[in-house]
């Protein structure tokens, strides 16, 4: 049965796949030194910045700051998605896949699964036109102003309150029993037997940008819990990367793509004339859903409402589209007026202000102004801070002139004279530690360096082996706030990984740490030679368990209490937990 790739096989291949053949005949490499170098094939450059590991089995580009394994180098060379890049290089190495569940599986038997949610989908429209009970769905439908025609074009149906609509119509065979199973259509029964999964709800399709059905969104009839019900992900629907609406709004070849919450907002909106609105699927907007947006128009408006929620999630969005805005892209905003979400303001006021430029509002607009509003610009301290937050965020942006124009605006806003506002961003600028200055060889060494503990998490991931030399210590107490919660959940699966290499940690890192996180610290050269490392790993290591230890006896002061060690194990868990809970 198909499912998700097993992490075992993915290290097997990675273990036997060679990044050098897999980028070569894209990119023309020469050996340099221990690595090789080429011309980077994700941003116009003249002198090769873009260098591939043979030893790390890794890249990274020094200009636009693209890196990764090779299946990394397949998804954003080629486009493809995950599964996809492992199945290529699974071809390639002649491996078979091998999925979770144990078996293996040629890809086409997705087309079983698609099939299914084909007729699920005819199944649920038909029902809505003929069922006896199909009235109550109707009635809602023209009450929140639907006509016949949208539900149409968007392929809206009805699941009947029955327990078993889906399981009777459609699961004429043991086969067809398990697909409808696998897409999440039914749930089994624990005496045995299946039953449906959406019942009494008005269905909503989720198309792929290709236009196969993948999953449903089912909507309760009026009111009760939970609003919508989802599709669980399956083989062929992975919410976070779906687009709502985008297979339709891409029909209509708009200039540009307005997201917005909800598969409702959407439907209303095409319905009145606002021709690209898409929606995420209740999650937060993530990369892969914007690069897929990108992908469609060069410029994409997030639209949100105008509350707290809003705007955290308009800002969410934002960091996720820093790094995909290489040159012509664009990302805007726009916020919804008090009590108003894109649905009731666009059947109040009609499709005009969706497009008015005085609701628009640009990226720098929104960035400068949530963060100057934390900060208090009238003081050098105020100023320091707004440099310090916005750094990160502008430095994710790809190199070229949209960046080089942000870091002028915040140079002009911290109202500092530095030259080159590149300079700003640049970690040579950070302000010298009291750790940098005491280095013993430190004179003439630049002032700034990143801190210990992104120094000891940039040696790990250039060397995953070096958890060997500290598996005696006990990792489980180090502290985990802040910069440090990257170092001990990468420690924790370079041990579990035993990785061997940059890019097999890199791909069990995946779902672990965000891809922008790796960024910098990829790019991050460390100027201790790396025969020195172990020994320093080990000491920052040792440092912190110290540090955790010191702290941990002042969080529990006035008991008799010394070491954590002293304490039983439950107690020690709820210390270190409410010490994270603390610093956020
Ligand atoms: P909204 O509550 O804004 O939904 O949630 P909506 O689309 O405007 O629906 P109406 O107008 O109340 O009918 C936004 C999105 O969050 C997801 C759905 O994708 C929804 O469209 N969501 C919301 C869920 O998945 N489950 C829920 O229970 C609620
Ligand atoms: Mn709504």
């Amino acid at each position: 049965m198909a499912g998700l790739i097993s992490k075992s096989f993915i290290a097997d291949l990675l273990a036997r796949v060679d990044i050098v053949d897999v980028v070569d005949p894209v990119v023309k490499l020469k050996k340099s030194g221990k690595d090789f170098q080429g011309l980077c094939p994700f941003h116009q450059e003249k002198t090769p910045s873009f260098t591939v590991s043979q030893e790390k089995q890794f890249y990274h580009c020094f200009g636009c700051g693209a890196h990764g394994s090779a299946v990394n180098f397949l998804m954003q060379q080629r486009g493809l998605a995950f599964t996809e890049a492992i199945e290529e290089l699974a071809s390639v190495a002649r491996m078979e896949v091998v999925y979770e569940s144990g078996g293996t599986a040629p890809r086409e038997d997705f087309s079983g699964l698609y099939g299914i949610m084909v007729d699920a989908q005819a199944l649920f429209a038909k029902l809505l036109k003929e069922h006896p009970t199909r009235e109550r769905a109707v009635a809602y439908l023209k009450g929140r102003g639907l006509t016949g025609k949208t539900a149409k074009h968007f392929g809206i149906g009805y699941a009947p309150p029955a327990w078993d609509t889906v399981v009777a119509s459609l699961g004429t065979s043991p086969a067809r029993i398990e697909l409808l199973e696998q897409a999440g259509l039914v749930l089994r029964r624990d005496g045995g037997g299946h039953y449906d999964r959406f019942r009494d709800r008005i269905m909503f399709p989720i198309h792929d940008r290709r236009g196969r059905v993948v999953g449903f969104g089912g909507r309760v009839i009026d009111n009760g819990e939970p609003k919508y019900l989802n599709s669980p992900e399956t083989p062929i629907f992975h919410k976070r990367q779906e687009v709502y609406g985008l297979y339709f709004a891409k029909a209509a070849k708009p200039d540009s793509l307005l997201l917005v919450e909800g598969y409702m907002d959407v439907v209303s909106l095409i319905q009145h004339g606002v021709d690209n609105a898409v929606a995420t699927l209740g999650t937060s907007t993530t990369a892969e859903q914007l690069e897929q947006l990108f992908r469609v128009t060069p410029e994409v408006v997030c639209c949100f409402d105008g509350d707290n929620a809003g705007r955290k999630a308009a800002w969410r969005a934002l960091e996720a589209g820093l790094p995909l805005l290489s040159e012509g892209r664009k990302l805007g905003f726009r916020f919804m007026p008090q009590g108003h979400d894109p649905d009731s303001l666009v059947r109040a006021e009609g499709p005009a202000v969706f497009r008015d430029p005085a609701g628009a509002r640009s990226l720098s607009d929104f960035l400068f102004q949530e963060l100057g509003q934390q900060t208090d610009l009238s003081t050098i301290e105020g100023r320091a801070r707004l440099i310090a937050q916005a750094r990160p965020l502008i430095g994710k942006l790809p190199q070229g002139a949209y960046r080089h124009l942000l870091a002028e605006r915040l140079a002009e806003l911290a109202q500092t004279s530095l030259g080159d506002p590149e300079r700003l961003l640049s970690r040579e600028y950070r302000p010298a530690t009291a750790e940098s200055r005491q280095r013993p060889s430190g004179s003439s060494r630049r002032s700034g360096v990143p801190s210990r503990a992104l120094r000891t998490l940039v040696m790990l991931i250039n060397r995953p082996e070096l958890v060997k030399s500290v598996a005696d210590l006990p990792l489980s107490e180090l502290p985990s706030e802040g910069e440090n919660r990257l170092l001990a959940e990468t420690l924790t699966v370079a041990r579990e990984s035993a990785a061997t290499n940059t890019g097999e940690l890199l791909e069990r890192l995946r779902d672990v740490i965000a891809q922008e996180e790796l960024s910098t610290l990829l790019g991050t050269r460390l100027t201790l030679p790396e025969d020195l490392w172990e020994a320093e790993f080990r000491g920052a290591i040792e440092g912190l368990l110290k540090m955790a230890d010191r702290k941990f006896r002042q969080s529990a002061l006035g008991s008799e209490v010394t070491s954590p060690k002293d304490l039983p194990q439950e107690v020690r868990d709820a210390l270190r937990r409410g010490r994270v809970r603390d610093s956020k």
